[in-house]
């Protein structure tokens, strides 16, 4: 139990005793305070109660605090019209460091109900190099995959990548129109980009060329001989160059079951969905239609064109004959519930996909698929310094790759600067830790439905709140221990703490678990972010205020905890955020 759940039990304890009538005990609360002048937590338990006893608040707050016997771990105040505060004792916040210090898990606590949840994140649609806008999903995915896996529940990773949309029709058509063998070898992405952009050119201009393209497609899901040929290398050569880029990222998938995984299942589907009902005929295609039991604005298959509202489908079979990326997913939510009992799926997709994901959600729920949770975990855009989407001069969306070598070089001026570090190699080692983290602690830090604007000089700067401040702060709260060259033994039974900083410190170091449960409410990681960029100015304080190595005794050994703890923490949480940590820098 952590301390808020210890006191609340305490309150309720105090509250039978007075024989108050409860209403539902768990309104009964004890949180963290809102204005640390006055205490570490709070609770407004007084005034939600005094009114139906009839008593007046502060009265029954001050009748209240006499009963709780708390005694051993805090002093008890009253605040305002009858807030109840808690104080802690500066043993308590002692103990509370010690018993996560022993910890191997940093008392990080494990959910009662672990539940296979599916991550579906990154996906990109190959054949295309990854750009800017993937960044988002791969690493807002990646994080929250860690840290559902920390608090205990089984996550898969899926990479549901675009491997058998329009996009190959385009490719296909253009390969067959000349594709450059050489290029293919040398620069197979760039060479791939290259057919992509010469069909989609040519396509825009010419309404025939588009027909062909479509053909193309058609082809391949029917299974023609050239066009899956051609098909099968496009795959295997994206996914090389895609495979580069996660290991730079440090990012790691279970499976990779793309939209072609699903292929053999899409027409049984379909004939499923038209036999139970669920799908009919319009204009050629099949589509799914609303429900007609909700109001339009709640309704996702309807939208409001002109001031009217009208049937929005989800079609699942297009008139020529091919199946939808919505087919397509239709499938993956039925293989996932049969295959893996899936209890949640995670979609990180771009927020622009939302219409998409409630008509998905819904369709389950009509197909019987009740038991699995499914969570469209959106995000929003990623900005230029314009304000307007993040675009090269070209007016491309940049590739992920140029991304990070130009931050990487960022980071290198800074490196080569400031650095402590003797090698060129290490030099360029650290460059390349610090311009990946920069752009991932970027993402992280932000809340995923902000549009944020990328500015690389910020990202990678050793000031504010970014990703080397927090990497500094580690190799701070370590470097004590390289001057004591391993010569320590810490094995102090009680910690003893004497000044507010200290205390401080170790209340942010003890807040560790309860903000990891707290990232995966609502799906938030900026929440973890925020707090390690918390605990390190903590920790700068503590350092600048209490001298470690020219202490004595059991302060110099408490002090020397307290770094070691938060060194621990910081690199714990870091880590979910899939940012590794240096040694020196
Ligand atoms: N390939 C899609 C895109 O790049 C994202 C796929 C997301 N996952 C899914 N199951 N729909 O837009």
């Amino acid at each position: 139990m952590n301390i808020p759940e210890i006191l609340c039990e305490k309150v309720l304890a105090a509250l039978e005793a007075l024989e108050v009538t409860l209403p539902d005990p768990s309104r009964i609360q004890v949180t963290k305070a809102a204005d640390l002048r006055f205490g570490d937590f709070q609770s407004n338990v007084a005034m939600m109660l005094a009114k139906p006893a009839g008593k007046n608040p502060r009265d029954f707050a001050m009748e209240l605090m006499e009963k709780i016997s708390a005694d051993d771990l805090c002093e008890i105040s009253i605040a305002g019209p009858g807030f109840l505060n808690f104080t802690l004792k500066p043993e308590t916040w002692a103990a509370l460091a010690r018993s996560q210090w022993s910890a191997e898990d940093l008392a990080v606590s494990q959910v009662e109900k672990i539940e296979t949840i599916v991550v579906d994140f990154s996906a990109p649609n190959v054949a295309k190099p990854m750009h800017i806008g993937h960044i988002r999903s791969t690493i807002i995915g990646e994080c929250l995959a860690r840290v559902a896996t920390k608090v205990g529940h089984k996550v898969i990773k899926d990479n549901h990548i675009g491997d058998w949309g329009t996009q190959f029709g385009m490719v296909t058509w253009a390969w067959k129109k000349g594709v450059d063998g050489k290029q293919l070898e040398e620069e197979p992405l760039q060479e791939l980009l290259r057919l992509y952009r010469m069909a989609s050119d040519a396509a825009k201009e010419d309404e025939a060329i588009k027909e062909e393209c479509r053909a193309e497609l058609v082809k391949l899901q029917k299974g023609d001989l050239e066009n899956i040929e051609i098909w099968t290398r496009c795959v295997d050569l994206s996914r090389k160059g895609l495979e580069n880029i996660y290991e730079r990222l440090d990012v790691r998938f279970d499976h990779w079951l793309g939209e072609s995984d699903y292929n053999e299942d899409l027409a049984p589907l379909v004939k499923k969905l038209t036999g139970d009902g669920h799908a009919r005929e319009s204009d050629g295609a099949m589509c799914i239609f609303s429900s007609e039991t909700v109001k339009a604005k709640n309704d996702p298959f309807k939208v409001n064109r002109d001031g009217e509202w009208q049937d929005f489908p989800m079609m699942v079979r297009k008139k020529d004959g091919a199946f939808n990326y919505a087919t397509t997913d239709i499938a993956t939510v039925e293989f996932r519930v049969n295959e893996w009992q899936a209890d949640q799926a995670w979609y990180v997709v771009d927020v622009r996909q939302s219409g998409h994901f409630s008509q998905l959600i819904e369709v389950s729920s009509r197909l019987g698929y009740d038991g699995i949770k499914l969570v469209h975990v959106a995000f929003g855009t990623i900005l230029g310094k314009d304000g307007s989407p993040l675009k090269t001069r070209a007016g491309d969306l940049p590739q992920l790759e140029d991304v990070l070598n130009d931050a990487v070089k960022a980071a290198q001026i800074i490196v080569d600067e400031k650095s402590h570090l003797d090698t060129v190699e290490e030099k360029e080692a650290l460059a390349e830790l610090i311009g990946v983290s920069s752009i991932k602690f970027t993402e992280l830090s932000h809340h995923r439905m902000s549009d944020y604007v990328f500015d690389l000089e910020k990202m990678v700067a050793l000031e504010g709140d970014t990703a080397p401040y927090l990497l500094y702060s580690y190799v701070r709260s370590r470097s004590i221990f390289r001057k004591l060259d391993g010569e320590v033994d810490l094995n102090a039974k009680n910690l003893v703490l004497t000044e507010k900083a200290e205390i401080h410190l170790v209340r942010m170091l003890t807040r560790y678990s309860g903000q990891i449960h707290q990232v995966l409410e609502d799906y938030r990681p900026n929440l973890l972010a925020t707090y390690l960029l918390e605990l390190a100015r903590a920790f700068h304080s503590f350092f600048e205020a209490c001298p470690v190595l020219k202490s004595e005794g059991q302060i110099r050994e408490s002090r020397l905890i307290l770094c070691d703890l938060t060194s621990r923490v910081l690199k714990d949480g870091l880590g979910l955020l899939a940012i590794p940590v240096p040694e020196r820098m």
